[in-house]
């Protein structure tokens, strides 16, 4: 057993408890991993509430969290790449949801793992993988070119923060909406920044008077309609929150899939100094009900990362 926060059924972020849950069978392609730090995401209490349950099934008590990063503990006969003692760090999505990363241990498939970046701690680490993989995996499909101009709709969140450093290094020019509170951050990140709401268009249209190439929808809601207006000729959308609005528009939807080149690619660009990760907290799993509470308030700049 470990210790875990975990759902006993669907339900809203204080319905999560903390105590003992088995993990995984230790299968031959598996490590033990003992947890340094777990980033949360939105989809985390997403699946509490039911929302993906159409989508991928799903078996209680369902221990919450897809990111971790840690030490190998313990490796199964099949494993050659991987070694007790090795910083790895992972997006630990599976084809059904009930083992999560929310604990002091966990039990992973090798294959969902990467070595953790060398220059950042293992917590910060942990902010990486979710949200690190998809916009990498959208700024990839999105076949950004040196020049053009990108707009990014939530630049100072989980995926944003990572959404327009990638952008940056394919050589594009990133505007990207945040509250004024964030702008000096973006500003630092080499981005143009405005505010999200009613003055949006205006602005990205003063900035922008020939319109963007691409815009990165990281929010949903109405950021697809605002932007039909701001497209220049061929410009072209992607989503990760408004899939039909993308493909209806003829874009992109992106959800992100496990992939360990792609950890490799982050952790590298990380190593050379070329991405920054942005931890806004830390909660013990004690506190996961505070943390997962004050990420759905929808304000975090960055991550938040529980630490066993
Ligand atoms: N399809 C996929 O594979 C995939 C993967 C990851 C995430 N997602 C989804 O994508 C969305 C974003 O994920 P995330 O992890 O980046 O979320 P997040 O970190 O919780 O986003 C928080 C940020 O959203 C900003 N924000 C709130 N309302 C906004 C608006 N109307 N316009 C622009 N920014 C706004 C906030 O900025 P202020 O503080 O300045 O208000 C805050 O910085 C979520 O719905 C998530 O479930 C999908």
């Amino acid at each position: 057993m470990t210790r875990s926060v975990y759902y006993a059924a669907f339900g809203a972020p204080d319905t999560l408890t903390v105590g003992d849950v088995e993990p995984m069978p230790m299968g031959p392609d598996c490590v033990r991993v003992a947890v340094a730090g777990a980033g949360i995401n939105p989809v985390d209490y997403k699946i509490g509430l039911g929302y993906l349950a159409g989508a991928i099934e799903t078996f209680f008590p369902l221990v919450t969290g897809w990111d971790v990063a840690g030490t190998v503990t313990e490796a199964g006969p099949a494993v050659h790449a991987l070694t007790v003692g090795d910083r790895v760090y992972g997006y630990a999505r599976m084809d059904v949801v009930k083992h999560g990363t929310a604990a002091e241990q966990v039990v992973l498939p090798d294959r969902l793992l990467a070595p953790a970046p060398e220059s950042v701690d293992l917590v910060t680490a942990a902010a990486v993988p979710l949200t690190g993989l998809t916009a990498l995996q959208l700024v990839q499909r999105m076949e950004i070119v040196p020049g053009e101009v990108v707009l990014v709709h939530n630049a100072a969140g989980g995926v944003g923060q990572f959404a327009v450093q990638l952008a940056r290094l394919a050589g594009a020019r990133v505007i990207g909406t945040a509250s004024v509170r964030n702008h000096d951050h973006l500003r630092a990140l080499g981005v143009e920044p405005v505010e999200y709401g009613e003055a949006l268009v205006e602005q990205v249209g003063e900035l922008a008077p020939e319109g963007v190439d691409v815009v990165l929808d990281l929010v949903g809601g109405g950021a697809l309609d605002q932007s039909d207006g701001l497209l220049a000729d061929a410009g072209r959308v992607g989503s990760i929150a408004d899939g039909a609005g993308a493909l209806a528009r003829g874009g992109a939807y992106v959800f992100v899939r496990p992939s360990s080149a792609g950890l490799a690619e982050l952790a590298g660009l990380i190593d050379a100094g070329q991405l920054s990760v942005d931890v806004a907290g830390t909660y013990p799993l004690d506190q996961a009900v505070a943390a997962y509470e004050r990420l759905q308030e929808g304000h975090v700049r960055g991550k938040l990362v529980l630490v066993p």
